[in-house]
């Protein structure tokens, strides 16, 4: 037996742990809905306390939610444990076995295309692209402003991810900030949640006989390979009237890799993993920036701070307008990172032990799922003070922070949206970009405000968690504003940040 995070005490056996009451066939997959999977395994954790196991149909789980034994088992990868094995599956038969799902000798391979793919577009070259987006961003909100409009943010933010991950693995900006109804977003938005209903499905029933929402599934993915087809074609042509040029996006860059002779990478790898980021690049981008929106909306006197950072590393620029810019923009990002500390969108991972081995200190036979719970530590006291309270500036870098004065605690490593390991997201710099920019940009120019009891806005799981709403309106800032001091709003709270 193979033994990893081991602890001095006697290992306890996997059938000991505390379980909830199970079916015989299904196990508790009819107590999980899809949507509320996560709200359901914390309330677990909470009920029965950690690691406890279910079933899911025939699969045995553990669930853990102690960072440490998180962070082993996610660093135990790719031999000690894979993806839950649900996924490669069902991700092959719906022709995206890219990257997110692939395992064993596949894996490596794929791993180094993708990064060099994404190394080649590195954000230098893509970055007028990015930039360009975030501007048309800027354009359709300062129209909404104008006009008093409520704006979806969920929606809001997803255009602006589809039409950035678009640009970047496809070359094809789909524009659909200007333009509806396009191909991808329609599509991608209905493969989504059936991928996750698929992954908890105790009875793989579409394999015998498809319903309607299988065929209509079907249909959808088809429109999404053709497009992907279609990329293809034109950057191969592309690359083959300018020989020697350099890539001049992710696709471009995967086919110069996947030509080679010998790659082995035939056209549906290459478009697995095409669709593999914008599958991993979107929902994921879009509800972070979401939630971020939910607790700006909630501080006036952040919002204040934060206009004052943006001007000052703006200055008369509407948008960051050089990749350099880039850096001074750290603290944008902290206002996500913060944001899903507090509302992860992605609240677990699901793992497979490929041996018998010992997590923390149980016994687990192979072939043993294990989930990850990430919310219970990101907001627990034992790893970040204050920890319910927002409080973006406790990520700045260098400095432990203290809330009002108690004893700082902030452990980053118990901060696991992006995973850890060899697998960790490879597009987390590609994130941190688009946060910044379209953060600084809003609290540049707008003030942000809910359109909507907060209390009213759900955790949706969809892959990864997305608020049920967020209708936010903004309000363009005065110009005297923009370049001085404003009050923070009668009632806002003092700003932690020392300003307001
Ligand atoms: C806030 C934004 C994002 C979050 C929270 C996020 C989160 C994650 C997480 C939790 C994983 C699993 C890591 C692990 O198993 O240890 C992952 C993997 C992955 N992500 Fe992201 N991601 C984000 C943005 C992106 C972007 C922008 C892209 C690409 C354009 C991307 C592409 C991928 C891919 C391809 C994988 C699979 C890596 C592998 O299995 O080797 N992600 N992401």
């Amino acid at each position: 037996m193979n033994t990893i995070a081991l602890t001095a005490a006697a290992p306890r056996r996997f059938a000991d742990l505390p379980s909830p009451r199970a079916l015989p066939v299904l196990g508790n997959a009819h107590q999980i809905q899809p949507a509320r999977m996560h709200l359901q395994l914390e309330q677990w954790a909470r009920e029965l306390g950690t690691p406890y196991r279910m079933r899911i149909g025939p699969l045995q789980v553990m669930v853990v939610d102690d960072p440490e034994v998180a962070q082993t088992v996610l660093r135990d990868r790719p031999s000690g444990l894979t993806r839950a094995s649900m996924f490669r599956p069902i991700f092959a038969e719906l022709g995206i076995d890219g990257l997110f799902s692939t395992e064993g000798d596949d894996w490596l391979p794929q791993r180094k295309l993708i990064m060099g793919s994404l190394a080649a577009s590195n954000f230098r070259g893509f970055f007028p692209t990015i930039r360009a987006i975030t501007e048309r961003l800027h354009r359709r909100w300062q129209r909404a402003a104008t006009a008093g409009e409520v704006l979806e943010m969920t929606q809001e933010l997803i255009r602006f991810t589809v039409d950035v991950t678009s640009a970047l693995s496809f070359g094809d900006d789909p524009n659909t900030l200007e333009q509806s109804g396009h191909v991808i977003q329609d599509h991608l938005a209905a493969i989504f949640p059936a991928i996750m209903k698929r992954t908890l499905a105790p009875v793989p029933h579409w394999r015998w006989f498809k319903l309607p929402a299988d065929r209509r599934l079907d249909r959808h993915l088809a429109a999404v390979h053709a497009y992907a087809h279609e990329c293809i074609a034109k950057a191969r042509a592309r690359l083959a009237a300018h020989p020697g040029a350099e890539p001049a996006n992710a696709l471009e860059a995967m086919l110069l890799q996947a030509d080679q002779p010998g790659s082995g990478f035939t056209d549906e790898v290459v478009v697995a993993n095409v669709l593999t980021l914008l599958l991993g690049g979107e929902d994921t981008t879009a509800h972070s920036l979401a939630w971020t929106m939910m607790y700006l909306a909630a501080d006036p006197a952040l919002q204040q701070h934060m206009h004052h950072a943006a001007m000052e590393a703006l200055g008369s620029e509407s948008v960051c307008t050089a990749h350099e810019g880039v850096r001074e923009l750290e603290v944008f990002e902290h206002l996500a990172t913060e944001a899903t500390r507090l509302r992860p969108v992605a609240p677990f991972l699901g793992l497979a032990a490929t041996r018998d081995m010992v997590i923390g200190e149980v016994e687990v036979p192979r072939g043993t799922q294990v989930m990850t719970l990430f919310r219970p530590a990101q907001i627990s006291p034992r790893h970040f003070s204050a920890p319910l309270r927002y409080d973006p500036m406790r990520w700045q870098r260098g400095r432990g922070h203290s809330g009002d004065g108690d004893a700082a605690v902030h452990d980053p490593r118990a901060y696991l949206q992006f995973g850890a390991g060899a697998r960790v997201c490879p597009g987390r710099h590609l994130a941190g970009v688009e946060m910044r920019l379209v953060l600084s940009m809003l609290l540049k120019h707008f003030e942000v405000e809910l359109a909507c009891d907060p209390g009213e806005i759900d955790e949706v799981q969809n892959f990864t968690v997305t608020p049920s709403k967020m209708p936010v309106r903004l309000r363009l800032r005065q110009p005297a504003a923009q370049g001085g001091v404003r009050a923070a709003p009668a009632g806002a709270a003092r700003c932690p940040f020392g300003h307001g």
